[in-house]
């Protein structure tokens, strides 16, 4: 099985055409499974196309989506998989021996939100999230270009930075939850470390409170160091 996340979870990529086609022709050649983690499908950045999902275009796929990312709704708890009505079957079974069911409010709820007429005011709400704090971030690292790199996100309210700091990234982000009260994710839960994933898809003053705590931290370590 070949698991991808698109868009990407931590790095905010979407792929293109072509590297969907890529990935298809490499499952195909070996019979591989496609598992598609698309629960960011909706929450696009730089563009309001919708990103394509992998079901339909190569038998063995199984598609996955949630009612947390682009709609907002993690409370709901509500979720869902596409793929051939065998597999599904199959997940079915297994669904029923986990949670044996959804609470029907969450059903009704998530009807709610997916109906031709709320739909689309969700994803133009998640999307002015991370529209309107993305610019916020940007401008945060344009001060600090010498510790903090990043390729900017297509998609999601996540970006995945690199930086230039004598520090190993479980390190920093236990330092920044114990001293600055801020959560991040380190880039060794990626297995990438000098990595961190920040989110910026919150209200303004709360992310410019957490960006400039980051800063003070990191301050800190620099001037430790010297
Ligand atoms: C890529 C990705 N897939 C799935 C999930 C889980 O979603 P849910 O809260 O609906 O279980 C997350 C949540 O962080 C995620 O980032």
């Amino acid at each position: 099985m070949i698991a991808i996340c698109n868009p990407n979870n931590p790095t905010g990529y979407i792929l293109t055409n072509e590297e969907m086609n890529a990935i298809i022709n490499a499952a195909e050649g070996v019979g591989a499974w496609i598992l598609a983690d698309e629960v960011y499908i909706g929450a696009e950045r730089i563009t309001d196309k919708e990103t394509p999902s992998f079901y339909g275009r190569y038998d063995k796929v199984i598609a996955v989506g949630s009612m947390s990312k682009a709609y907002g709704l993690p409370g709901l708890r509500l979720g869902w998989a596409v793929s051939s009505s065998d597999i599904i079957e199959k997940i079915w079974r297994r669904h029923e021996y986990t949670t044996l069911s959804t609470s029907i409010f969450s059903n009704n709820l998530a009807a709610l939100a997916l109906s031709a007429d709320v739909r689309p005011r969700l994803i133009q709400r998640i999307r002015n999230y991370i529209r309107k704090g993305f610019p916020l971030l940007q401008q945060w690292i344009d001060q600090q270009k010498d510790i903090f790199q990043m390729v900017p996100p297509q998609a999601a309210a996540i970006a995945f930075l690199q930086y230039q700091l004598d520090i190993n990234s479980t390190d920093l982000a236990n330092k920044l939850i114990q001293e600055k009260s801020v959560l991040i994710v380190p880039g060794d839960h990626f297995g990438m470390d000098k990595f961190i994933r920040v989110s910026f898809g919150c209200p303004q003053d709360y992310l410019k409170e957490g960006l400039t705590r980051i800063q003070q931290l990191v301050t800190e370590i620099r001037a430790k160091k010297k």
